[in-house]
């Protein structure tokens, strides 16, 4: 299938969510790569990897953008440099998670995650949220928690990609506000050392995941 949905948040922001059931030669068939990206994905052990990096460039040419436009800095993150159809700067974030790709656009400063949803997250919940989150999450209803928990972990990776620093840690720099699922919304603040800097955390889920985007105030 291809574009499962598009979110368009404002004029200035839009989200684009890919379900890869297409083989690895049908993407590969349908997207131009630079040799240095088809050297990465050359180099990919997984098949689904491969299949989740081919649909992020299905999603790139959706927006009129090609793998010619898309780069990354040392640390890996992306960045879009701007062609024919797109003179002015935009910022990109990409995430994917199992058969899900997803991109995010926007003028403003942007991170995006995908997750399953797992059960497997309250295991670790301690290592990526502090105290104070965890005992303002009410953990009776175990179905709720696993969406919090990863509405939490979303929003930190997120935020991750906008700051794309080394010595971020979830668990004491990110702090989530209280939010109930529905909310679909709410407030990050990072803290660390001499930044301290708000974040707008959006939410939504579809199939068992959990999709987050972060804005930087
Ligand atoms: C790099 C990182 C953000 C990727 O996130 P992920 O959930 O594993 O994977 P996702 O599929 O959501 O995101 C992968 C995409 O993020 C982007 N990315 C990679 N490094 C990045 C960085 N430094 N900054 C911004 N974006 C980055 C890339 O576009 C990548 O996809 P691509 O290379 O195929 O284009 C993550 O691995 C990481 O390092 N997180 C922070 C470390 C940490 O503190 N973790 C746990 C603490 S308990």
């Amino acid at each position: 299938m291809p574009l499962y949905k598009t979110i368009n948040f404002s004029p200035t922001t839009r989200i684009l969510i890919w379900e890869i059931t297409e083989s690895f030669e049908e993407l590969l068939g349908k997207v131009v790569l630079k040799e240095k990206t088809q050297l990465r994905l050359n180099g990919m052990k997984s098949e689904m990897h491969q299949r989740a990096f081919l649909s992020v460039r299905m999603l790139i040419q959706e927006i009129g953008f090609t793998d010619h436009d898309l780069h990354y800095d040392e640390f890996g993150k992306p960045y879009l440099s701007p062609n024919k159809c797109h003179t002015e700067p935009v910022e990109v974030s990409i995430t994917h998670s199992h058969h899900f790709s997803a991109i995010i656009i926007s003028e403003e400063t942007v991170g995006i995650d995908i997750e399953l949803q797992r059960e497997k997250i309250i295991r670790i919940a301690d290592k990526f949220v502090n105290e104070k989150e965890l005992n303002r999450l009410q953990r009776f209803d175990a179905e709720d928690y696993i969406k919090k928990l990863t509405v939490k972990w979303g929003a930190k990776e997120a935020i991750f990609k906008i700051r794309n620093e080394k010595g971020i840690s979830f668990k004491d720099h990110i702090q989530v506000n209280p939010f109930e699922i529905g909310d679909k919304e709410t407030i990050a603040f990072l803290e660390m050392e001499n930044i301290q800097q708000q974040f707008c955390i959006y939410f939504e889920e579809f199939q068992g995941f959990t999709l987050v985007y972060a804005f930087e105030k």
